[in-house]
C-alpha cells in the first residue's frame, strides 16, 4: 500500500510527542490512520543492546561516527514500513561536536518524506516545559540557545526539502493552545 510519510521535528521538549497524540485520536475519529514512530527508539533500541548507552539522552553524546551508524540503521528499518507513517524525529540533533544533521542525505534517501513538520513555539515556554519534565535529562541551556537551535532547524529544513521536494509546515505549540496546534497537524496530515 502507498501512504505518506510524514516527518515530525522539533526541538526537545517542544511537545512533538503531544501535539501527534493529540492530532491522531482527532484523525482516528474521522478514520484516518497513521502508524506514528520515533526514530530515536529505533536508534536506541541497537544502541542498548549493543550496551553503548543507558538511557536515550545519552544518546546525544555518542561518538559522531556512532550516532551516524544508528541512524542509517534505523532509516533502513523505518523505510520497510508501509501505509501512512509518521515519523516522531530531530531536524538537527544537539551533540557535543556540533549540531548534527538529523535528515542526512543517506537518511532522506531511504524515507523520501512528502512532508515535514517543525513543530515550534517560544523560546522560555520550552525551557520551562524541559524543568518541569522530571523523566527525562534534558541539555540544560537558556532560552536564547533555545531560540538558535530552533533557528538552525529552519535552516536545515529548507534544505531537506531542496533534497528530496517535501513540503514544509510549521506549527506553533503554545502554551494553553495544545487543541490548536493538534488541529493543525491533522489538517496537514489529511
Ligand atoms: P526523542 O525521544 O524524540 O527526544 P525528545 O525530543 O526529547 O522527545 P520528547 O518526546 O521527549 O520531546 P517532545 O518534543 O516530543 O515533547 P513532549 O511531547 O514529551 O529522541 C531521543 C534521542 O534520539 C535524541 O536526543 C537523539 O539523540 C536521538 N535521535 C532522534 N532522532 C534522531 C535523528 N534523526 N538523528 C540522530 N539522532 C536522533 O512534551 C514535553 C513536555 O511539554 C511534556 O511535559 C508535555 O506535557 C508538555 N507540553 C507539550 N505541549 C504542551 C502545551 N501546548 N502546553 C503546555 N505543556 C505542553
Amino acid at each position: 500500500m502507498v501512504g505518506k510519510k510524514v516527518i515530525i521535528t522539533g526541538v526537545p521538549g517542544v511537545g512533538k510527542t503531544t501535539v501527534v497524540n493529540e492530532a491522531l485520536k482527532k484523525l482516528k475519529q474521522e478514520g484516518i490512520e497513521y502508524q506514528a514512530i520515533n526514530f530515536g527508539t529505533f536508534m536506541f533500541d541497537v544502541a542498548k543492546t549493543e550496551n553503548i548507552v543507558q538511557d536515550r539522552d545519552q544518546m546525544r553524546t555518542m561518538d559522531r561516527t556512532v550516532q551516524k551508524r544508528l541512524q542509517q540503521h534505523a532509516a533502513q528499518a523505518i523505510a520497510k514500513i508501509s501505509g501512512n507513517v509518521l515519523i516522531d524525529t530531530h531536524a538537527s540533533v544537539k551533540t557535543l561536536k556540533g549540531y548534527l544533521p538529523g535528515l542526512p542525505e543517506w537518511v532522506l534517501r531511504e524515507i523520501m518524506p512528502d512532508l515535514i513538520v517543525l513543530v515550534e513555539t517560544d523560546d522560555d515556554q520550552i525551557l520551562i516545559r524541559r524543568l518541569s519534565d522530571e523523566t527525562r535529562s534534558r541539555d540544560k541551556e537558556g532560552s536564547k540557545v533555545i531560540g538558535e537551535h530552533q533557528q538552525f532547524n529552519r535552516a536545515i529544513a529548507a534544505s531537506y526539502a531542496m533534497l528530496t521536494g517535501c513540503t514544509i509546515k510549521i506549527v506553533t505549540n503554545a502554551d494553553f493552545l495544545l487543541d490548536r496546534a493538534a488541529d493543525d497537524m491533522a489538517a496537514v496530515l489529511r
